[in-house]
């Protein structure tokens, strides 16, 4: 594994790829990862004949100080991990390199933006979107690998690669989970051993909305949408959000529709924030 920390770097190396007509898979990470992360490298190298992983934990998409700063970071385990996963190029620019001064440009993907996530993290997926799109064009992938946990950043980038004409195959990759449901997150890292417990709700809430519309036949959002919270706030855990929405324009629905319906949850625990979803 190449490790990679300057841009004309990695722009050199990507020309010749290209001339050698070499596809490239790109998973764009923040760092501290888990086996999630390790699937989605699993499902570039199946995809693509090149590996490329970054690892830029992006300023730009964090709205609260405090959680930057307390973002997990571990780089020499990330390399490891990576390579240890067959990674080809692990690219892991500073901050600077990224943004250098008089940096000015910021990309927005309307109101499936300021949405949900959008609402709560006011900024975040301008952030997500300005370097998701800063580093398909250093890394110019055939294929850009992404995990399904993180549903409404899927649906973004998504369309903002339909609206750019950008000629990348997006491949999304379901959420994995600890053997107790939990979903695989950088931020579970942060919880207590209580807390991680008390989030245990998150899966099972998502479990039974999935029992009620496939063995109940239950399809109204309202009566869904009540098992949630109930479900999780005996837990004593805050719920920012539970919302049953189209997963294509990410608004709110009335009705379960078998096959293009998301379901999203966000909770606080301890000062940590958590998001989960299923797909029905
Ligand atoms: O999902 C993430 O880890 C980040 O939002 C991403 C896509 C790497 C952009 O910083």
């Amino acid at each position: 594994m190449q490790v990679v920390t300057s841009i004309k770097k990695m722009q050199d190396i990507v020309r010749e790829l290209k001339r050698t007509q070499q596809t490239v898979a790109f998973v764009p990470t923040m760092g501290a990862l888990h086996k999630g992360h390790g699937r989605l490298m699993e499902r570039g190298k199946q995809n693509a004949d090149v590996c490329v992983v970054s690892n830029f934990v992006n300023a730009k998409q964090f709205n609260d100080a405090e959680d930057l700063k307390n973002y997990p970071r571990n780089p020499e385990r990330d390399k490891e991990f990576s390579e240890a996963h067959d990674v080809d190029y692990y690219f892991a620019p500073a901050d600077d390199e990224m943004y250098p001064p008089g940096f000015l440009t910021s990309v927005n993907v309307g109101f499936l933006s300021s949405r949900l996530e959008g609402e709560f993290r006011p900024g975040h997926f301008r952030g997500v979107c300005t370097v998701v799109l800063k580093l398909l064009h250093i890394i110019q992938p055939t294929h850009l690998v992404m995990g399904l946990k993180d549903a409404q950043q899927f649906v973004i980038i998504q369309h903002m690669l339909t609206d750019l004409c950008m000629d990348i195959k997006m491949i999304g990759v379901p959420t994995m989970r600890d053997r107790d449901g939990l979903a695989l997150s950088s931020r579970n890292a942060l919880l207590s051993d209580e807390d991680r417990q008390k989030a245990l709700c998150i899966s099972r809430a998502l479990k039974r909305v999935h029992f009620l519309v496939k063995k109940q036949g239950i399809l109204h959002s309202g009566e869904l949408l009540q098992a949630i919270r109930s479900a999780i706030g005996t837990a004593g855990v805050e719920l920012e959000y539970a919302e049953i929405v189209n997963k294509t324009t990410l608004e709110p629905i009335d009705h379960v529709v078998r096959g293009g319906t998301f379901v999203l949850i966000a909770v606080r625990i301890g000062g940590i924030r958590l998001i989960d979803n299923t797909r029905i």
